[in-house]
């Protein structure tokens, strides 16, 4: 491929959107965690290199450096904030700590390191985060039908305090007389902002301007992939059988759409049902699957009471999760024997899902024991299968479309894998599944009717270990109380909590504490994402 544009990441919480918001716009573009040998990302002939920003400051010992590799491509490159930083230390500039804005008290830093997600520009002292008013001082091609004055966001401690030779400011904010620098002859340019970020205004501009200004063309479309991807997908796998763990999920399904046209019958797909499935899941899992595909070899596994008893008594969210991904290893190394020799496990791996293990912050980011799949890979002897790993979960679903996938499938909400146990707080029993279920049914089904199903990236029921008294007839009730959680997010990375209407909100109510039995007390979590996270285990 040419003419993309490489991302490298220095560990931005924002450096996917680069990547998403490019690929939006036609221009293909992949992320490469700063450390990792930038050869073969080179090899693929990039047209234009992106820096991005980074919790560290460049002059602590340890930070991430510059390959010397990028100077020497003579790509054209944008720096964002550490970006534009390492670019500043390494081509003869300076940089420091930023003034501190006189606005800013220590707490309302931590605030707003906190609102941004920068783990830790909370302990910064000095430095801007938030929104900025920024001019555009220069005419620049990367201004291009912008200006004179844009609101962008900032989260950095560091600033530039001498520019490298051969460079010039092109913009500014009060309290930064370099907020951006460009270097016209060598195509070089540094924002000490975040173009990628919703909150800067003209951001997405700003990034297409440069990859024009590098010669990049936006030709490429995800839809267009099917034909490459099935013809690989053939190549790789040729004759031999391959197994798919479907959850009924945007990814797995589009996953088997993919394989199914690419191997037709040496596709075979096990569908377990865990006993921790939301109302009704299995059955028209099933049924919409068979519907789109007649042909596809399903095996659907009744395996409730394995999952259950081996939770029995399990309150510990973690262990929830260990003991649930390896019943379904479990159940999958039976079937896979059932089936012959297979040799190839297929997944549907996302590109966030690979760009965050390989994190230049490596594993001790993870916060949760998350992708159910991790065991499979590790307990079993296949060659893994991941079709959809370059691609982020908007581009899953134009794909799926482009494949004939019905919208029902393709904007059904995530779900996931450990299911319900980890929005039953404490132990998992029959009891608690049929009150979670029955209550995540009438979520749904009021969210579906008020017509913003599409609006919230997630909806649901969690069932609190709390008792409180309540009033019910004419006499006293002890019962459980029920949350529910509500987001809206782009990539589940950050969320903020769904802001409905009263009036489905009371909808809710009534109906819940009307309908579910063993609650009395129905609350609506309003907390974001971080600091809390979506699910509540
Ligand atoms: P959190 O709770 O970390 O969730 O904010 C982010 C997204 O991931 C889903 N999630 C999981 N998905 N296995 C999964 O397949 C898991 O163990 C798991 N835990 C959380 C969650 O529903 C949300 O969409």
């Amino acid at each position: 491929m040419s003419g993309h544009a490489l991302i490298i990441d220095y560990g931005s919480q924002y450096t996917q959107l680069i990547a998403r918001k490019t690929r939006a716009a036609g221009y293909y573009a992949e992320i490469l965690p700063a450390g990792q040998p930038l050869g073969p990302a080179l090899a693929k002939e990039p047209g234009a290199l992106i820096l991005s920003g980074g919790p560290a400051s460049v002059n602590s010992p340890g930070a991430p450096t510059l390959d010397p590799a990028i100077l020497a491509s003579e790509l054209p490159i944008l720096g964002v904030c550490y970006g534009m930083q390492l670019l500043t230390q390494n081509l003869g500039g300076r940089v420091g700590r930023a003034p501190t804005n006189p606005e800013a008290s220590d707490g309302a830093n931590q605030i707003r390191a906190r609102q941004t997600g920068d783990p830790q520009s909370g302990d910064l002292k000095g430095g801007e985060y938030g929104p900025a008013e920024f001019s555009l001082t220069v005419d620049s091609p990367l201004w291009a039908g912008l200006g004179p004055r844009l609101e962008v966001w900032m989260s950095h401690g560091d600033s530039v305090t001498a520019l490298p030779p051969d460079f010039e400011v092109i913009g500014q904010t009060r309290d930064l007389p370099r907020a951006a620098m460009a270097s016209a002859a060598k195509k070089i340019y540094g924002l000490q902002f975040h173009p990628e970020v919703h909150h800067t205004q003209g951001g997405e501009r700003i990034l297409l301007n440069f990859l024009r200004l590098a010669g990049l063309e936006p030709t490429w479309r995800v839809g267009s992939l099917v034909e490459t991807l099935t013809a690989d997908l053939a190549r790789q796998i040729g004759d031999g059988q391959v197994l798919l763990a479907l959850s009924g999920g945007v990814d797995s399904t589009v996953a088997a759409a993919l394989l199914s046209r690419a191997i037709g019958k040496n596709l075979h797909c096990v569908f377990v049902d865990n006993g921790l499935l939301r109302h009704q899941e299995a059955q028209e899992v099933k049924a919409a699957l068979l519907g789109e595909f007649p042909d596809l070899n399903l095996i659907a596994v009744d395996a409730a009471q394995l999952f259950l008893s081996r939770l029995r008594g399990v309150t510990d969210p973690e262990k929830k999760r260990e003991i649930i991904g390896q019943a379904f290893v479990d159940v999958f190394t039976a079937e896979a024997k059932k089936l012959g020799p297979i040799e190839f496990l297929a997944q549907g791996t996302l590109y966030p899902d690979v760009i965050e293990s390989s994190s230049p912050y490596g594993p001790s980011a993870m916060i949760k024991g998350h992708h159910n799949v991790r065991w499979l890979s590790k307990d079993l002897a296949f060659t893994l299968v991941e079709p959809l790993r370059d691609l982020f979960k908007d581009e899953v679903r134009v794909l799926g479309a482009s494949l004939g996938l019905p919208e029902k499938l393709l904007w059904r909400h995530p779900f996931p894998g450990p299911g319900l146990a980890i929005r039953i707080l404490g132990e998992v029993t029959e009891e608690a599944l049929a009150v979670t279920r029955q209550a995540d049914k009438i979520i749904l089904e009021e969210l579906e009717r008020s017509g913003l199903a599409r609006e919230v990236w997630q909806a649901f029921a969690v069932l609190l270990p709390v008792k409180s008294v309540g009033v019910m007839g004419d006499g006293r009730s002890y019962l459980r109380a029920l949350a529910i959680r509500a987001v809206t997010s782009v990539d589940a990375m950050t969320a903020d909590w769904a802001r409905l209407p009263d009036s489905l909100l009371a909808r809710w109510s009534s109906r819940l504490i009307n309908e579910v039995p063993g609650i009395n007390r129905v609350l609506y979590d309003i907390s974001t994402k971080p600091p809390s996270t979506i699910e509540w285990e």
